[in-house]
């Protein structure tokens, strides 16, 4: 039985497909590459010393992704494949309803009609509205302020409803804080198509002298330095929160949602101090106006995770710098290098 693993080449799909495949899982990756690069697949490979199948397809084909079912015996589902750039998600909607909704809309029914009930769905800290207190916890009020956003909380509302009409189905929420960092190797990272939307992309394109300087978004937010506070999470502790999730839902039914973060908070300037200490390279900065959207500060209440999950976030600000610089010095050019 395989995990099919939807947008397993993109940054934290081919850190899960890593840790799933050193767990012994075979792995079927689907992706159409409209954000990530089909090598990523060659050093997932080269990194585990294990295969993984690829089909080159998009969700949206749905006759494609029927055949994928057709020829395999699919035990469960990850779905991470979707659009997540909350700006280009407000100039263009439509575009963002239809590819994360409709796609999902698709794999849903056609893993109903084959009999695939188990999923574990990314869904991110973006749920939790502007006005909530931190930490966030599962139960925070659900609030998104963009697109992108809506998107995730229209698609947990999908899979609640789902759940309520068939309770067979087996479903794990995880909600996403701040993803940085890589994997030790260095072989795969962050690599976000054109002028990168987060704060770690840009910090490590500046570090390798592909930008000049980083901007920071704001000074005067409700914090201890007047910059945005974020809960930073390392991409392998949020891989190994995926196979938490998978052997949960392998065990009990029923819908769970579940914070995937640190409990901890660091801001801008926090996060580009630890970097110039751990890499030794200079971060220039100059303090611009806030992005619209962007919220003083949020954080985690990881606590129903470590619970249900056995599980929590281990790597520290400190390793999340280490290894993202080592995955940029190794790659200037990300995956085109
Ligand atoms: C972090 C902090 C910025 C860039 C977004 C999505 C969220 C998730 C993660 C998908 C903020 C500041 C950033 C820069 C800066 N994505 N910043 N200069 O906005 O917390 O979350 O990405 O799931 O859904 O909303 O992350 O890294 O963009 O920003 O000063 O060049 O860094 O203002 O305080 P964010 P981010």
């Amino acid at each position: 039985m395989s995990i099919l693993v939807t947008g397993g080449a993109g940054y934290i799909g081919s850190h899960t497909c890593v840790e799933l495949l050193d767990a012994g899982f075979e792995v079927i990756v689907v992706d159409n590459f409209s954000n990530s690069k089909s090598v990523v697949l060659n050093r997932i490979e080269s990194i585990t010393g294990k295969p993984l199948k690829l089909y080159a397809i998009d969700l949206l084909h749905r006759e494609a992704l029927e055949g994928v079912f057709e020829v395999n015996a699919i035990e469960a589902v990850i779905h991470l494949a979707g659009l997540k750039a909350v700006g280009e998600s407000v100039d263009n909607p439509l575009w963002y309803y239809k590819n994360n909704i409709t796609g999902t809309l698709n794999l849903l029914e056609i893993m109903n009609k084959y009999k695939v009930n188990k999923m574990v769905f990314s869904s991110s800290a973006t749920v939790y509205g502007a006005s909530s207190s931190v930490p966030n916890s599962e139960d925070s009020p659900l609030k998104a302020n963009n697109p992108y956003g809506r998107s995730k909380l229209m698609i947990e509302e999908i899979l609640g409803d789902l759940y309520r009409s068939n309770p067979d189905w087996y479903i794990s929420i995880l909600r996403y804080f701040n993803p940085v960092g890589a994997h030790e190797s260095g072989r795969i990272g962050e690599d976000p198509h054109g002028i990168p939307n987060n704060l770690m992309p840009h910090i490590s394109r500046v570090a390798v002298g592909r930008s000049d300087r980083l901007s920071i978004f704001g000074s005067d937010y409700d914090t201890p330095d007047g910059t945005g506070v974020r809960d930073y999470i390392h991409v392998v502790d949020l891989a190994k929160g995926h196979l938490k999730a998978l052997e949960k839902i392998n065990r009990v039914s029923g819908i769970n949602y579940y914070n995937l973060g640190t409990g901890r908070g660091h801001s801008v300037l926090e996060v580009i101090k630890m970097f110039e200490s751990v890499t030794g390279r200079n971060i220039p900065y100059s303090l611009t106006n806030r992005r619209p959207g962007d919220i003083d500060k949020c954080y985690a209440d990881p606590t129903k995770a470590k619970v249900e999950l056995d599980w929590v976030a281990r790597k520290t600000l400190s390793d999340m710098c280490r290894d993202a610089w080592r995955w940029q010095k190794n790659n200037p050019n990300g995956y085109e290098g």
